[in-house]
């Protein structure tokens, strides 16, 4: 059970991920194949990297280190805050990218962002809706730049704007889910972003609700607190079509540039291989949610 972890959603995440084990199903069970499609394109896993920024501290270039990593290990790529010119240098890399944009209140702006991915052919762009408020109670200002809310027809004109897949990241309800449908985004992140706000519910607890709510009309990822291959397969398990790590790739990147990243990426991957052979998925599609055990708190039904 969740207990004395005084609402930090990161701790609450962890234990919740913690207390999912699986059952072995060996028999006729064989190696693992983790090919996925997404928005119609093969990626050799299901596994992204989190819609980063500002990592210029853990690399001199940064995203773009990162992507070149990624790509390397045949994994998309999302980004988040940054400059139209580190979006073309990470698109340079070329691996798929999908750039998330912030609510930002100039509208100027986000459109800017928006067409600056595509003209640099970023694979989709995106919005993180949960940086809309500030901790206590305003409007978010992240470095320097002012976010305010976006209502229903703001989200369509952004959704209209570039004809590429639109990603709503930071969904956290079977509410916002079922917009993100109405509105015509093709994908959601079902995410807390490490812990924006207090108290919040585990994205991998929602996940199923939400994959029964929307059926197959989007595509759904999934981030906070993964770190392991196992993460990814409970997170498949539950309805997530592909995951997203974001801190677990940082120290790689630091310590070994695009090679630690690319490592990190397929270890991870090599765990959820692992996950899939010893519950008898061959392929991705072969997941069964039922090989999965809660000792914690059930999931939402
Ligand atoms: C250094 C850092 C920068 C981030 N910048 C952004 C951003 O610009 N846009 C965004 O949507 N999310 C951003 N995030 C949030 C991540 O995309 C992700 O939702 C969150 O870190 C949870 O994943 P994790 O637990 O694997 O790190 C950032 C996270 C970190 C750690």
């Amino acid at each position: 059970m969740i207990q004395n972890l005084h609402g930090d959603s990161d701790l609450i995440t962890r234990e919740y991920f913690d207390s999912i084990l699986l059952e072995t199903r060996l028999i006729g069970s064989d190696l693992a194949d983790t090919h996925v499609s997404i928005f119609g394109k093969e990626f050799e896993n299901p596994i992204t990297t989190a819609a980063l920024s500002h990592l210029n501290s853990h690399h001199p270039e940064g995203l773009a280190e990162m992507a070149r990593g990624a790509k390397a290990a045949g994994s998309l790529v999302f980004i988040g805050m940054g400059e139209p010119a580190e979006t073309a240098r990470v698109a340079q890399s070329g691996a798929s990218v999908i750039k998330i944009v912030k609510p930002y209140a100039d509208e100027d702006l986000i459109f800017e962002r928006l067409d600056e991915a595509k003209r640099v052919s970023c694979f989709g762009v995106g919005m993180d809706i949960d940086h809309t408020f500030s901790r206590f109670g305003g409007y978010d200002n992240v470095m320097g730049f002012s976010m305010n809310a976006k209502s229903e027809a703001d989200l369509r004109r952004y959704i209209a704007r570039t004809g590429l897949p639109f990603v709503i990241k930071g969904v956290l309800s079977v509410a916002d889910a079922l917009k993100s449908a109405e509105l015509g985004a093709q994908g959601i992140v079902v995410s807390h972003h490490h812990g924006i706000m207090k108290s919040a519910v585990p994205p991998l607890y929602l996940l199923p609700k939400i994959r029964k709510a929307v059926g197959d009309s989007l595509t759904i990822f999934l981030d906070c607190d993964v770190e392991n291959g196992f993460d990814v397969f409970k997170a498949l398990a539950l309805g997530a079509d592909a995951v997203s790590v974001g801190r677990a790739i940082m120290t790689p990147l630091r310590e070994n540039a695009a090679q630690g990243v690319c490592d990190r990426l397929l270890e991870i991957n090599g765990e959820l291989r692992a996950a899939m052979a010893r519950t008898g998925a061959k392929k991705i599609s072969e997941i069964d949610p039922s090989v999965l055990h809660f000792f914690g708190a059930p999931k939402a039904e």
